[in-house]
């Protein structure tokens, strides 16, 4: 897929077909993942894939909402906080900023194969750590569930984004960020997926 379909038609993906994604697909969306940057190229994780119905099924239950039992797979994307990159200045944890890159690397490459995912960080993680064994150092990042989605026009209800004007500004900030942030979020996504951004001011 052109790089700039990619970016418009990922959207969240929380209902899928009953088809199971072929190995080969985890492997490749993985793969992007793990070539993805990192702060100090330390790469401070780990990438659980589940496939096994009956494990889905258990990782759900650390969820707040049923519908995750219904994906044909997941990915567990977990931080190891000993490898990290820790700002020295201030001791600051870059961890999650590469998770973050890291889920949006498999975001893409999942829409990308023609899958739909979602990110889910609204679970219980101590039933993460418990199901997983995990030791205190790991910490589970994000749940990332993956299957054929079940529409294809599923992309079309991307929730809307701020107005350029509101978030980008060229070489001063306003004095004001709050009243600038009161935001109206009317940026819709057209029927072609081409239109990313729509004033509204
Ligand atoms: C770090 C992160 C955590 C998220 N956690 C959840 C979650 O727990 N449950 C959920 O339904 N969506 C979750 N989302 C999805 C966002 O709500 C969604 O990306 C956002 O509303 C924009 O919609 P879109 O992905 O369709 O463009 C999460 C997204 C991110 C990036």
């Amino acid at each position: 897929m052109e790089y700039d379909d990619l970016i418009r038609k990922r959207c969240s993906i929380r209902k899928f077909a009953q088809r199971s994604v072929e190995k080969e697909k985890l492997e490749q969306i993985v793969e992007a993942a793990r070539i993805a940057p990192s702060a100090v190229d330390k790469q401070p994780w780990f990438f659980l894939i589940i496939s096994e119905p009956e494990n889905i099924q258990a990782l759900a239950t650390a969820y707040k909402l049923p519908w995750l039992a219904k994906a044909p797979s997941a990915i567990v994307l977990l931080e190891d906080k000993n490898v990290s990159w820790k700002r020295p200045s201030d001791g600051r944890d870059f961890g999650d900023v590469d998770l973050g890159i890291a889920i949006y690397a498999i975001w893409l490459e999942a829409t990308n194969l023609g899958l739909g995912a979602a990110c889910l960080s609204f679970f219980d993680p101590d039933k993460i750590k418990a199901l997983y064994g995990l030791p205190e150092y790991i910490e589970p990042i994000a749940i990332m569930p993956i299957g054929y989605p079940e529409s294809e026009e599923l992309w079309k209800n991307r929730k809307p984004r701020k107005n350029m004007t509101d978030i980008a500004f060229w070489e001063t900030l306003p004095k004001n960020l709050e009243s600038v942030t009161s935001n109206t979020l009317s940026i819709q996504t057209s029927a072609d997926g081409k239109t990313f951004s729509k004033q509204e001011n």
